[in-house]
């Protein structure tokens, strides 16, 4: 048997050819430029970071970029640089890709000339747009594939573009492939978790709520056949069932909705955050709540301690909306022996911590990850029948 041994080559294309020099200056914008346009994971946005950092980087007066369609013979979209507002509105239509600019997304090179006007395929502007002269074109290729192409014309402080200008956008280009590829998949990331989460509503939905409907549909049957035997009496205690069970799924969707709804918190104001949390707790579950919070104990914590308080308090709200069936939920924020706690004590039907199933990525286990991932502790506490109280302790900010 025998093995040959690919060595793989990887003659740099992230760096500019040797024959070309740039200034230090150059080296320094070629590389804000490049962080520039992989600042940002919205793809709209990074289009917009490419063209600008474009134009800067060779020195052009305006700037696009193109993207083609499926199709690959016209544009998608334009994004440009350098032109007013109403410069831009005032020119009739967006390129379609037939010209100059067609020919780039075909063509895998890169394109430079004195005056674009002279070029056999142009086709000549628009109403209302501006002369343009010097342009220079590149490709933004990604595995083989045409992303979309850079255009850039008028070179400010010379007749044409430089070869080293070509060269650093190609450089650029190459970043820029990066960078809408990257774009791209994530917006396919945040979709698919859309898809997800649907699914999962639907899911939830399907098992909770329909189920509980369709019990109390069972049990109204059953008064129709009551009544028509004449027991009145029994035909009253199956209504009364049957509102019960309507009631209590009412409360399953409020808890649900109160765990679906994201909420955004910075860290910044822990107090705050936790009134608006208990204020929507108290409204949707009917729960009556108290909630102390000492003087000096918010002062104390660093945002990641508020964070981790704050994630916490809304999963043991969540928890207790769900599974409590409880009457009333206090809620403290203390410090206590050079700790900060935070303490969220219900007094419904309790459980036993030892015995539920602890699921990776689930309440508790989030609960304690976090209060891990801050430097703290925490302590559920549950004797069946009396409550539940979850307890938390975090260092303060050094
Ligand atoms: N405050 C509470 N009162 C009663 N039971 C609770 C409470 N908090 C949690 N539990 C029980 O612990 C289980 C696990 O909670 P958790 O990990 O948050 O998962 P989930 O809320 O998705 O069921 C719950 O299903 C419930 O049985
Ligand atoms: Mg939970």
């Amino acid at each position: 048997m025998s093995f040959r041994i690919f060595r793989v080559t990887t003659r740099s294309d992230f760096t500019l050819p040797a024959d070309l020099q740039a200034s230090p200056e150059q080296h320094r914008a070629l590389l804000e430029a490049i962080l520039a346009v992989s600042a940002d994971l919205s793809l709209a946005e990074t289009l917009k970071h490419i063209v600008t950092a474009a134009a800067q980087l060779a020195n052009a007066r305006y700037a696009a970029l193109g993207v083609p369609d499926e199709t690959g013979t016209t544009l998608a979209e334009f994004v440009t640089h350098g032109l007013t507002e109403a410069e831009s509105a005032r020119i009739s239509h967006q390129p379609h890709g037939h010209g100059l600019l067609g020919l780039l997304l075909r063509d895998e090179h890169s394109l430079r000339l004195r005056d674009l006007t002279k070029h056999p395929r142009a086709v000549g502007f628009p109403p209302n747009h501006p002369p343009m002269r010097s342009f220079l074109g590149v490709p933004i290729r990604h595995k083989g594939r045409i992303l979309g192409s850079l255009y850039l014309t008028d070179k400010l402080g010379a007749d044409e573009f430089s070869a080293l200008d070509q060269a650093l956008i190609e450089l650029l280009a190459r970043h820029a492939g990066l960078a809408i590829e990257n774009a791209r998949l994530y917006a396919q990331e945040q979709q698919l978790r859309v898809i997800e989460e649907r699914q999962r509503i639907g899911m939830d939905l399907h098992d909770g709520v329909i189920q509980s409907i369709y019990a109390v549909g069972l049990t109204l049957e059953y008064v129709d056949s009551v009544l028509a035997d004449g027991d009145v009496a029994a035909g009253r205690e199956r209504l009364r069932l049957a509102v019960e069970g309507l009631n209590n799924t009412i409360r399953d969707i409020r808890a649900y909705i109160l765990d679906l709804r994201p909420r955004r918190f910075e860290g910044d104001e822990l107090i705050a955050g936790l009134q608006q949390l208990l204020a929507e707790f108290k409204a949707n579950t009917l729960i009556r709540v108290d909630f102390i919070a000492e003087p000096g104990a918010e002062e104390a914590l660093g945002p990641e301690g508020r964070l981790a308080l704050f994630h916490i308090a809304q999963e043991a709200l969540s928890n207790a909306a769900k599974h409590s069936r409880a009457a009333h939920m206090a809620v403290s924020l203390r410090q206590e022996n050079g700790q900060v706690s935070l303490t969220l004590r219900d007094d419904g039907r309790g459980f036993d911590p030892q015995i539920v199933e602890r699921r990776v990525g689930h309440g508790l286990n989030n609960m304690q990850d976090r209060a891990q991932a801050a430097g703290g502790q925490i302590s559920i506490d549950s004797p069946a029948g009396r409550g539940t109280e979850v307890k938390v302790l975090v260092p303060p900010a050094r």
